[in-house]
């Protein structure tokens, strides 16, 4: 997870896809662009993926992205889906568009760090004395796990009843290489990493333990703890600032970091990378496509304005960039700027466009 020097050129492949993505991706790239003015050589590529590829390709990841994702050294991600794509077979829905992305590029890591900004305290739906400090890093097993395992489908029984099927698989392998990872990140944090799993009930999950029980004795400097993943949901509500890194599977990550998001007020504060062996990540808000307020210049922009933050820090080596960014994020806030989902009264409320140049000043 180290970032490299940055390169003679810094190829970004960006991917508004639908909702929402297209206008909070607007917002990052107004950032790197302000950052390229000021001597970053960034070089950044549009391509079309999600329901929008759809439309225009009939592929939710067509071939073309897929290259331009492979060839670049980073890509930065808006959202994918809508409500006219949900009926669509499976395998040409927007997600799949995404979820084909992270497995052709194997990112099997997904970082998404949930820390609460001070300036948000109130906008968290957790009590101040609960929230406080909360800073803490969801590692999820990104291209394994229930949402990839075969069989999967939808069939009959032997007596003609409908029945669907999803397989919770996990490779000793795929657990081992996240388990590493998350032991290296809490080396360069508080050193803690707590396990998620329900070993108590799936064959897979005690698999999980065992696994990342074995890994943990190549980390000893780290502490390791396991919690079921239902108690895991409660503490997280109950004393999140407990936890440094939490490593989990594809599914119970994807639902932990949706309620994580909550103690920082918005899930529109939450960037997310993720990482396969080398340095080239996937940048993204955690946040989805939101059709019901898409177009309408109110969504959030500062997670994906953070996504490329992360980008500047995990594929480029940039931290000094990357604190610069996170820095006027906290400026703006700190003036009152707030978009409608983290609005509090007295506060100064925007738009995603207005946000996004209030960042850009704040530069
Ligand atoms: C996420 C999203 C995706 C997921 C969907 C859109 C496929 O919810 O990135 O958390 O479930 O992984
Ligand atoms: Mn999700």
């Amino acid at each position: 997870m180290a970032g490299k020097p940055s390169a003679n050129t810094m190829k970004i492949a960006v991917l508004p896809g639908d909702g929402i993505g297209p206008e909070v991706v607007a917002q990052a790239v107004k950032v790197l662009e302000a950052l390229q003015k000021t001597g970053l050589p960034i070089e950044m590529s549009e391509g079309l993926i999600g329901g929008a590829a759809y439309d225009a390709k009939g592929h939710p990841l067509p071939p073309e992205t897929l290259s331009l994702a492979q060839e670049a050294d980073a890509i930065l991600f808006g959202a994918e889906g809508g409500f006219q794509y949900e009926t669509l077979p499976r395998g040409l829905r927007p997600g799949d568009g995404l979820l084909g992305l992270r497995k052709s590029l194997d990112l099997y890591a997904n970082f998404r760090p949930v820390c609460l900004l001070p300036e948000l305290i109130g906008a968290s739906t957790l009590k101040p004395e609960i929230v406080r400090g909360l800073d803490l890093v969801i590692l999820r097993e990104l291209t394994s796990g229930i949402y990839f395992g075969e069989p999967r489908g939808i069939g009959r029984t032997a007596g003609g009843e409908r029945e669907g099927i999803n397989t919770m698989r996990y490779r000793e392998s795929e657990i081992e290489r996240v388990a590493r990872t998350a032991f290296r990140v809490a080396r360069q944090r508080r050193k803690k990493v707590c396990s998620v799993d329900k070993a108590n009930v799936l064959e897979t999950m005690e698999l999980w333990r065992e696994v990342v029980e074995r890994v943990h004795g190549e980390y000893r400097d780290v502490e390791l703890t396991h919690l079921y993943v239902d108690a895991a949901a409660m503490s997280l509500v109950r004393n999140p600032a407990q936890f440094d890194v939490i490593v989990t599977g594809n599914l119970f990550g994807d639902i932990l970091s949706d309620e994580a998001a909550m103690s920082c007020g918005s899930i529109g504060m939450l960037p997310s990378a993720s990482f396969g062996e080398g340095t080239r990540g996937l940048y993204e808000p955690v946040h989805g496509c939101a059709p019901d307020i898409a177009g309408k210049d109110v969504a959030n922009p500062l997670a994906a304005i953070l996504s490329a933050a992360l980008m500047l820090r995990y594929s480029f080596g940039l931290d000094d960039r990357a604190r610069q960014i996170e820095r006027a994020v906290r400026s703006v806030l700190a003036a009152g700027y707030r978009t409608v989902d983290i609005d509090e009264p007295g506060m100064r409320c925007v738009g995603t466009s207005e946000m996004g140049d209030a960042v850009v000043s704040a530069l």
